[in-house]
């Protein structure tokens, strides 16, 4: 039987709910909004007015448009106004109680045929489905914030889900203007399993002290030119549903990079929930930009350069340009440099043991240029503040955003992206999704500019097998041991995952 789903309920009208009513409008269904209150409905009338008069005001709506749309959706507090809808989406907060009340309310009520989702980041949709009389008719629809933005729907079948039903809901995301990616219930399904272990990473990253909020939010939108920052997405999606989400991750896997970070529960705890609340890592409230107190630095008219390579030709070119003697050294004889003002070792490995070679291993920083627009600075335990204070002023004449850290393996891009490629290389192997799925779904969900294989195959399978041996050396993290997979197609000589492809 194919169905038709032209009458859709949305219940939760919070910041993913209106979003999905918005989208669901947009394509012409006529949608019928459910909230608990009266209050809480009142805000997501707000919602769906605010983002719709943002279109109207940036020309990709008229106001016609606009008042034909916000017609399609009726607004309510009653469960039992969804009896004629062919489809229910479930947008409530993640607490499996509340989920079982209203699945359960939602069978009695709803008519035999329709179909329920939830769109759900984090529970498991067989557990909610078990709830109901019509398992068969419940799957999971999981949107991306924001919705009417992110062209990602997971669609979400279980082991009772009927024949059939996955691919019409993922028809009627195509018709959403979305593209649907269908996999079984596992925690976090795609995108969070992968999304939700690095970010948590980038908090552990941020309390060891290894870089700053800042730092590292900048090192990953700039050096990787993902969207946004791993602070400013964790304030986007809700520290609540990240903590949540990642609980659930760890549960199921047992991985303990999905453990939630201490710093995410004391921002819960505090009710610092992220943009929504207003503050989060950042504060949204009343903004004032950071000050930053320049602080001491050393005196530059020669740089000692330490490395070799076409990275080393040209920042001597770029030094010149910008009126700065420079002199390098190889690594097995540190001797030209030994007395510059500021020595940078170009690695993304530690440069303690080059330090302690030199007569002032004090001046001595590790430098590696991520991209074209950053430079990541690391500071040993030895490097002078004025030093470290130096380079980073010479980074910026050079028109790279400095981004400080310690002298650690692989510092913080490729201390963040390689352990995220190695759960997708395992994800791959789990045989969970295809790795065209897992590219796409990483695309369309978070807005990166290329899927984790496709970034696997532009940087090299051998390079990010031996960033991940230094990164397990470093830290000794079970899971940042190379997957098989990826060291077996190293081993073997395959080029890439294009070659590989399943
Ligand atoms: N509602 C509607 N439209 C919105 C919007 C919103 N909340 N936020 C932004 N937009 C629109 C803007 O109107 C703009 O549209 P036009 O280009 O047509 O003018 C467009 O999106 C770009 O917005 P901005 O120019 O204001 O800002 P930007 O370029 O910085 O983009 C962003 C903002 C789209 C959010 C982008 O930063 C991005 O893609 N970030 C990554 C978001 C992400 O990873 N989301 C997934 C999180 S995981 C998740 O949600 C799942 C889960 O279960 C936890």
């Amino acid at each position: 039987m194919t169905r038709t789903f032209e009458t859709v309920g949305v219940v939760g009208l919070g910041t993913m709910g209106a979003g999905i009513a918005e989208v669901f409008a947009r394509a012409g269904m006529r949608v019928i909004g459910v909230e608990a209150d009266e209050a809480a409905l009142e805000r997501g009338r707000g919602h769906l007015s605010t983002s719709t008069s943002r279109a109207v005001a940036k020309g990709r709506m008229t106001a016609e448009q606009q008042a034909a749309l916000l017609g399609r959706i009726t607004f309510t507090i009653s469960r039992e106004d969804l009896a004629d809808a062919d489809l229910v989406i479930e947008a409530i907060p993640e607490i499996m109680e509340y989920k079982r009340g209203l699945f359960s309310d939602l069978d009695r009520i709803c008519k035999p045929s329709a179909v329920l989702a939830t769109n759900t980041s984090s529970l498991s949709v067989t557990a909610i489905a078990a709830t109901t009389s019509r398992p068969a008719q419940v799957v999971g629809m999981h949107f991306f914030n924001p919705a009417p933005v992110m062209r990602l729907v997971e669609v979400i079948s279980t082991v009772v889900t009927e024949d059939g039903l996955a691919a019409e809901i993922a028809d009627l995301a195509r018709r959403l203007g979305k593209t649907p990616v269908t996999v079984g219930d596992r925690a976090g399904f795609v995108v969070n399993r992968l999304l939700l272990g690095y970010l948590n990473h980038a908090c552990g990253l941020l309390e060891s002290g290894l870089a700053g909020r800042d730092d590292i939010d900048a090192a990953v939108k700039l050096g990787l030119g993902l969207p946004m920052g791993p602070f400013t997405l964790l304030d986007l999606i809700g520290l609540d549903t990240s903590y949540e989400v990642c609980e659930v991750l760890f549960r199921e896997s047992r991985d303990r990079r999905h453990a939630p970070a201490p710093v995410l529960r004391e921002f819960v705890t505090a009710g610092l929930l992220g943009r929504k609340t207003g503050r989060g890592f950042y504060s949204y409230a009343a903004p004032t930009p950071a000050v930053h107190e320049p602080g001491p630095r050393a005196v530059v008219s020669m740089v000692g350069i330490v490395g070799s390579g076409p990275d080393v030709a040209g920042l001597v070119a770029d030094l010149d340009a910008a009126g700065f003697k420079s002199t390098v050294a190889e690594r097995s004889d540190l001797t030209p440099v030994a007395d510059a003002d500021v020595v940078v070792a170009l690695s993304d490995r530690p440069v303690i043991e080059l330090a302690v070679r030199l007569p002032h291993p004090e001046r001595l920083v590790g430098l590696h240029l991520v991209g074209d627009r950053v430079a990541e600075v690391a500071s040993t335990v030895l490097t002078s503040e004025d030093v470290a204070g130096a380079v980073q002023d010479l980074v910026t004449v050079l028109r790279r955003t400095p981004v400080r850290c310690g002298d650690r393996a692989e510092l913080v891009v490729n201390a963040l992206l390689y352990p995220y490629l190695n759960d997708a290389v395992r994800m791959l192997d789990s045989g969970y999704a295809t790795a065209a799925d897992i590219d796409d779904a990483m695309r369309l969900g978070c807005g990166y500019p290329a899927g984790p294989f496709e970034m696997l195959d532009a940087i090299g399978l051998e390079r990010v097998r031996d960033g991940l041996r230094a990164l397990y050396a470093e830290y000794r993290e079970p899971s940042f041991a190379p997957a098989p997979l990826l060291d077996q197609l190293v081993t073997a000589g395959v080029p890439g995952f294009r070659a590989y492809a399943r």
